[in-house]
């Protein structure tokens, strides 16, 4: 794979998605559950544009100047608050980064009163990461303007799930294939259980038409995953047999309440991707992580690093125009562009009458 500018997107997306608002008609994004594939489509064609801005040597765009963008993090995180920042700032946003490590969270302020206070500050849109499950949907209750989720616990990272299908999408087009992931194999390894990553990707990957395999230790395979049209395995070697793409996950030690591994060793030993493992995929396989990565445990360097076959850089690339994409989309409303306000087509209807 190279990494060289990928072709234009299809010049004309008319009938993928219904016109305007109905395209989107969320009012944030909480999650990946709940959206129709034509509305993850559309998320993906509309970062795009962003891809391409972001390869320029000018990366502005001021469509957001004015509003202000409040990233409210609860939990650590590197790649994530960055990437969010830089899509804001690139689309002339005022940002904002909140640390609950040095917020009033610290002197026992609750949830809500710390959303009423963001609130009143009158942000025009809020990016919350927050451990716990759910506390997202909480706060974009409470408040005015749009929420997005930048993972909640082991619940969802719907903007880590939108890059990764981009990411395969680009690689795919790269090599002259076609850019839909129906039918592609995808097999997601890891501590799939407390992985936020592994349920946004799922819900994506199987909307977008992926057969997607979850390959995990039993005591990390959540009960009844079958029901989320996914075939499990617990045999990492079966579950690369013939895979399109590989998708390590890293074993989030800090959800965990007990022993669910032996020890890291014993893990790798039998879940890690080893180059030995990989040849069992088919050829031409990509390798994906959300990061941070634990080299030597569920991924070798020798893989994380392999040219033309890991897109892990590639993923934080495409996270930045994911999320530009999001903070653009999302705030259309109260930016009045025209479609986006007033009457609109919904966008049920349209896919009833289209069969999208
Ligand atoms: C996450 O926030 O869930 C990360 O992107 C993945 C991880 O922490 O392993």
């Amino acid at each position: 794979m190279t990494t060289s500018a990928s072709p234009p997107p299809p010049a004309s997306q008319s009938g993928r998605y219904p016109p305007g608002a109905a395209a989107f008609p969320h009012q944030g994004l909480l999650g990946i559950a709940g959206l129709a594939p034509h509305e993850i489509l559309f998320l993906l064609d509309e970062a795009e544009q962003w891809v391409e801005l972001n390869r320029q040597p000018q990366k502005r765009d001021d469509r957001l100047a004015g509003l202000t963008i409040i990233n409210a993090f609860f939990e650590n995180s590197t790649r994530t608050l960055l990437s969010f920042e830089i899509a804001g700032k690139r689309l002339g946003a005022d940002v904002v980064n909140m640390h609950a490590a040095t917020s009033s969270v610290k002197k026992g302020e609750t949830l809500i009163d710390t959303a009423m206070t963001l609130n009143a500050m009158r942000a025009d849109a809020i990016v919350i990461r927050h451990a716990s499950s759910g506390a997202v949907r909480l706060i974009a209750g409470k408040v005015d303007c749009p929420v997005l989720n930048a993972g909640d616990g082991q619940h969802e990272h719907p903007t880590q799930a939108l890059l990764d299908a981009l990411t395969i999408r680009h690689a795919l087009r790269e090599r002259g294939d076609s850019d839909s992931l129906v039918g592609l194999t995808v097999t997601i390894c890891g501590d799939i259980l407390h992985s936020r990553v592994a349920r946004s990707n799922i819900l994506s990957l199987t909307a977008l038409g992926a057969n997607v395999r979850v390959c995990a230790p039993p005591a990390l395979m959540p009960e009844g995953i079958e029901a989320m049209r996914v075939t499990p395995f617990h045999d990492f070697n079966a579950a690369l047999d013939g895979a399109d793409v590989v998708m390590m996950l890293r074993l989030q030690q800090e959800r965990m309440d007990g022993q669910f591994i032996p020890s890291p060793r014993e893990f790798r030993h039998l879940y890690g991707l080893t180059l030995d493992r990989l040849a069992r995929a088919k050829p031409g396989v990509l390798v994906m992580h959300p990061g941070p990565m634990n080299r030597g445990v569920e991924i070798d360097s020798n893989v994380a690093d392999l040219v033309g076959t890991s897109l892990i850089t590639r993923q934080v690339e495409m996270g930045v125009a994911i999320r530009m994409a999001c903070l653009d989309v999302l705030t259309r409303r109260a930016r009045k562009l025209p479609g986006w306000v007033g009457p609109e087509i919904s966008g049920e209807a349209w896919a009833r009458e289209t069969g999208a």
